[in-house]
């Protein structure tokens, strides 16, 4: 008998790119060799600190639930850390950690939102967006950008998105799948607008060219903030993320992750701890790699007919249009990876917006992608 699922679960729509890798996978199965730009997420390992730390705090018997707002050392590294990048005091009791930054994005729309309640978010967007407001209750309500202008957030186009409805603005700086990172200006004229500011900031760090992402927080003591673990620190199975949040929001927030999630996990939140203490190097380092990956990525897929009129600053992703090869992402996106065994995400996982395109996350090596290209340029 098919269970009586409910409308909220099938507005949720599948993640394209994930049905790629799986089918990536079984090709690989047979044998064949899949070049993955597909996923985002980080080809480096944990700062070897951050593993240690954890190996340890499973050796010491720290298995069981913590705190539900985070062990405290972890929060307190975090509101150092975010006091230092905004230049304005975050204290402890502004932070919870949660099992990623998707749940913490999760616990601050259920925290905010009624059932109708709309937010606003830029799109192209990570694909998750619009799925994580549905499941909170909530109508997402996107706000169209544009590569010809670097995919830069118009505010006065959020101002005219804003209904009585409105209970937030989210904005991703620097972007998945685009890259962009948005103007002081942009962020400062989103958190006067009105509703909550919800900024996640899971790329922060990762920007070239001596790009600078502006952090909320450095504007706001309103804003809710979300970053984690995973890209910055290439820490994304150790699932820890956070929220900082206005004061008179953390008790909701707590009494939700309590009810919600209980905890994140203790031996991850110490290897967190020791990445935040220790793993500024490796961070570094893997950004500098990224840097120059994005530069043969960006010249390699131009040089092949990819239309990508501003170079990205930030994440690690090319958002292209691929309009002249085929309109139909999903179907181009297969080809390439049927007939050329190259794994990139189907631009129409990122919203209407996105369709057309192919993003190509650069965490492959070098030569990786340098034979991404060959194939791609035989195939194009
Ligand atoms: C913009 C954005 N936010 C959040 C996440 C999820 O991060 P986490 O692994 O911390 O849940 C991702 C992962 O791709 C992302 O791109």
């Amino acid at each position: 008998m098919k269970p009586p699922l409910s409308q909220r679960s099938g507005s949720i729509t599948p993640f394209w790119a994930m049905e790629v890798l799986e089918r990536a996978r079984a090709i690989e199965r047979q044998g064949a060799r899949v070049i993955h730009l597909e996923v985002g997420e980080p080809d480096f390992p944990a700062p070897p600190e951050a593993v240690e730390a954890c190996r340890q705090a499973l050796a010491r018997g720290e298995t069981g639930y913590t705190d539900s707002r985070g062990i405290l050392e972890l929060r307190e590294a975090i509101a150092d850390e975010h006091a230092r990048r905004s230049g304005r005091p975050v204290g402890a009791e502004r932070v919870l950690v949660a099992n990623g930054t998707s749940p913490a994005l999760f616990l601050a729309l259920a925290a905010l939102l009624d059932a109708g309640d709309e937010v606003i978010l830029a799109t192209p967007h990570y694909a998750a967006y619009p799925n994580i407001v549905r499941a909170a209750g909530g109508v997402p309500v996107p706000v169209l950008t544009r590569a010809e202008r670097g995919h830069r957030l118009d505010p006065e186009a959020v101002a005219r998105a804003v209904t009585p409805r409105t209970r937030a603005v989210l904005l991703n700086s620097p972007s998945n799948p685009t890259g962009a990172v948005q103007p002081r200006e942009v962020v400062a004229k989103l958190a006067e607008l009105g509703p909550a500011l919800i900024s996640d900031e899971i790329y922060a760090g990762l920007v070239y060219g001596g790009a600078e992402a502006c952090s909320a927080l450095s504007l706001s003591d309103g804003a809710f903030v979300l970053d984690g673990f995973s890209k910055r620190f290439a820490m994304t199975g150790f699932r820890v993320g956070y929220v900082i949040a206005p004061p008179e929001a953390l008790r909701a927030l707590q009494s939700l992750a309590q009810n919600l999630f209980i905890s994140a996990s203790p031996f991850s939140q110490r290897a967190a701890l020791a990445a935040l203490e220790h793993g500024a190097p490796a961070a570094e380092e893997m950004r500098r790699a990224l840097e120059s990956r994005r530069a043969q990525l960006l010249d390699g897929l131009r040089g092949l007919g990819f239309e990508l009129p501003a170079a990205p600053e930030g994440a690690f992703y090319l958002l292209a249009d691929a309009r002249r090869f085929d309109v139909d992402s999903r179907r181009l996106a297969f080809r390439l990876l049927e007939e050329g065994h190259v794994a990139v995400a189907p631009g129409i996982d990122f919203g209407e917006a996105g369709e057309g395109h192919l993003r190509f996350s650069y965490t492959a090596s070098p030569r990786d992608i340098d034979e991404a290209l060959t194939r791609l340029r035989k195939l194009l």
